[in-house]
């Protein structure tokens, strides 16, 4: 009984990857999407209370005006960002907010769909925008 159970969960994770392999699974795009910028790869530990708390002042401060965690603003609503996009992209498009707008496909599209409203420059470090990031992760639900 147990055996049958675990021959099947092998099967599966096979079967996954040779669908993956065939390009039949694939991961989102958005997910794989690094953005252009100074981050090339970020390594997520669990989540770092303090950095939370930094995180949060700062957006208070610079990202509160446009964006809420569930309602749209002059941008999107951020809550489940963290999930639905890879943190490299979230922190490039913190950290060269500008640039991303000219060069992603994906930020021009949204551009396009927020009516050419434009997501300004922050002008944060990149350690301010890592903590920026704690916080979005830690409001994900
Ligand atoms: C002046 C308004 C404004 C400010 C300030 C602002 N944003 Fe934005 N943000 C936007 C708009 C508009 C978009 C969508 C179009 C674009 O990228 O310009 C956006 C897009 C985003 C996206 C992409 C959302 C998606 O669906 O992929 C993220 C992530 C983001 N902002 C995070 C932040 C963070 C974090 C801050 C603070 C450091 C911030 N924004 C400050 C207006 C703003």
């Amino acid at each position: 009984m147990k055996n049958k159970f675990l021959v099947s969960i092998y099967t599966l994770v096979i079967a996954s990857f040779l669908f993956m392999s065939a390009g039949v699974i694939q991961p989102k795009y958005e997910m794989t999407n690094l953005g252009v910028g100074p981050i090339k790869s970020v390594t997520l530990g669990p989540i770092d209370a303090k950095m939370v708390s930094q995180g949060k002042a700062i957006f208070t401060n610079t990202c509160a005006l446009c964006h809420e965690m569930d309602q749209l603003k002059i941008g999107p609503p951020l809550r489940n960002i963290a999930k639905d996009r890879a943190p490299e992209f979230i922190l490039n498009l913190m950290l060269n907010t500008s640039e991303m707008q000219k060069t992603d496909p994906y930020i021009k599209a949204l551009i396009v769909k927020f009516n050419n409203a434009v997501m300004t420059d922050s002008g944060l470090n990149q350690t301010q925008a890592r903590s920026v990031l704690e916080y979005l992760r830690s409001e994900v639900k």
